[in-house]
């Protein structure tokens, strides 16, 4: 899966992307509302190793892909989704926080988004957002994502109990809204 934007390419992760990837993934700022935080560059390449095995979408595993600039590949980022078997995904994205507020996030969002509902034809698609994390949320809801929940408390995150935002959307509304 390759797919072109105006600026981004988002395509495979390569093992050159390790450093960066580390680099970027292993910052507070990026990882503080995330389930994953690499200890090592080891660590890094052993994910990227394992997303190269992985040549399609497949139910049930993540499938991370790069955001990188069409200008001149560098990586600003990733994002990734998993398909549920029943015609649901759930996704998220990671900039590198020099890549952050520049509308990439949603360029790159839109253009899977595009994806997952086009050429895999998803009916839903849905994002689980930590509500502190408020550029997370401002992302959601510029893509015209709908809140559908906000739990209370509901996941046990890092030694504490944390409240969970389902956002979703469906593939009609998504093309309600190309359309318009
Ligand atoms: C969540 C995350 C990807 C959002 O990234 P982002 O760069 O803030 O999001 P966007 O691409 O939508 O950029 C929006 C900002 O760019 C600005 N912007 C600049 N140029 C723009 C353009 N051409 N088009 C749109 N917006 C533009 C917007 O005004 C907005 O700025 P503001 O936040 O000051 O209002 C990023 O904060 C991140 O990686 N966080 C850490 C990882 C994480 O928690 N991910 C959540 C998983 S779901």
């Amino acid at each position: 899966m390759e797919l072109v934007t105006d600026r981004l390419r988002l395509d495979a992760l390569q093992l050159a992307d390790a450093p960066g990837l580390f680099s970027y993934r292993a910052d507070p700022e990026v990882w503080r509302y995330q389930g994953w935080r690499p200890e090592s560059l080891a660590e890094v390449e052993r994910f990227i190793q394992h997303q190269s095995a992985i040549t399609a979408p497949v139910a049930g595993q993540w499938f991370q892909r790069a955001i990188r600039l069409r200008a001149d590949g560098a990586l600003a980022g990733d994002l990734g989704f998993c398909l549920s078997g029943d015609g649901q995904a759930e996704f998220g994205i990671n900039l590198a926080p020099s890549w952050q507020g520049r509308g990439m996030a949603r360029e790159a969002s839109r253009a899977l988004l595009d994806f997952l509902f086009g050429a895999l034809k998803v009916h839903r698609v849905h994002a689980s957002v930590d509500p502190r994390n408020t550029s997370s949320m401002t992302l959601m809801r510029a893509l015209r994502l709908r809140q559908e929940a906000h739990m209370l408390e509901s996941l046990w995150f890092r030694g504490e109990w944390v409240d969970d935002v389902v956002f979703a959307l469906l593939a009609r509304e998504w093309r309600g809204m190309s359309a318009g």
